[in-house]
């Protein structure tokens, strides 16, 4: 990445009408939340089968709720980064539209942001296995096999396993946002999980400008119009600069 595409990046975003940003676990990185593929990653030491999906919860709902208890540990000490910050004040210059994430951590929210289409659920949720009972949690449940408190079934928490479908509201509005979006600020995602990693694509198909933020080569470089290889937090200080926004703000 050179000054002139961090600059490319601040010009698009600046004459963007429609910007909007779509975010994957990297953008979580720097808030202490482990990403999932690559160096560090979750499924470089344990295996999806066993851990993210209904069968995996059917066969060992004990170790499933170990797994989930532990990461909603960390989701719920850690804190938005300055690459969360820089959307959230985005949103609020009118700038960005929404934030498109598969991330369960909630911390676009907490940053600020108020437009934010959850593809993957939220791991501050629990759902009944059996009723229509969900609920929003404070801290990890204490329980190791935590119950529905109407119809005594097993929770289970609020996330998008493999093999299940997407919440088909969010997906459609997800969907609706990239047909409208002439810029779209792809962050810390590698684009690997269908269907949400055809988001971007879909923009791009549309007319939108790709800005891919991501220390890696992912599924978007050589589509991308301008490739930021970095970090999220780097990202931001810079192009908080070239917008005029004060990297203090980002703090
Ligand atoms: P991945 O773990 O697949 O990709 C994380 C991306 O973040 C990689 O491309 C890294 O290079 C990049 N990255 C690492 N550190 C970064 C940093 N500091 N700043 C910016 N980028 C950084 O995570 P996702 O793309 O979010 O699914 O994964 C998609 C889905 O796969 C997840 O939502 C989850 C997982 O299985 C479900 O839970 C359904
Ligand atoms: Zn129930």
């Amino acid at each position: 990445m050179t000054p002139r595409d961090i600059a490319e990046a601040g010009r698009l975003v600046r004459e963007s009408r429609y910007l909007i940003a779509f975010t994957g676990a990297g953008i979580s990185a720097e808030s202490g939340i482990p990403v999932f593929r690559g160096p560090g990653g979750l499924w470089r030491k344990y295996r999806p089968e066993d851990l993210a999906t209904p069968e995996a919860f059917k066969r060992n709902p004990r170790l499933v709720w170990e797994w989930y208890r532990w990461r909603m540990e960390l989701v719920f000490s850690a804190k938005p980064n300055p690459a969360h910050k820089l959307l959230a004040r985005l949103e609020e210059k009118g700038i960005l539209k929404a934030v498109i994430t598969q991330n369960v951590d909630c911390l676009h929210r907490i940053a600020g942001n108020r437009r934010v289409i959850e593809l993957h659920g939220s791991l501050r949720r629990v759902k009944c296995t059996r009723c229509a009972y969900k609920a929003e949690i404070r801290a990890p449940p204490k329980e190791d096999l935590p119950r529905c408190p109407i119809c005594g079934s097993l929770l289970r928490p609020d996330v998008v396993w493999f093999g299940e479908p997407l919440p088909e509201g969010e997906l459609r509005e997800a969907f609706l946002e990239a047909s409208k979006a002439d810029v779209v600020l792809v962050i810390g995602t590698s684009g690997a999980v269908d269907p949400a990693g055809l988001i971007p694509l879909y923009a791009k198909k549309q007319g939108a400008k790709l800005i891919n933020v991501n220390p890696e080569p992912n599924r978007y470089t050589g589509i991308a119009d301008v490739e930021a290889r970095m970090g999220a937090v780097e990202f931001a200080k810079k192009i908080a600069i070239v917008l005029g926004i004060g990297e203090a703000s980002l703090g």
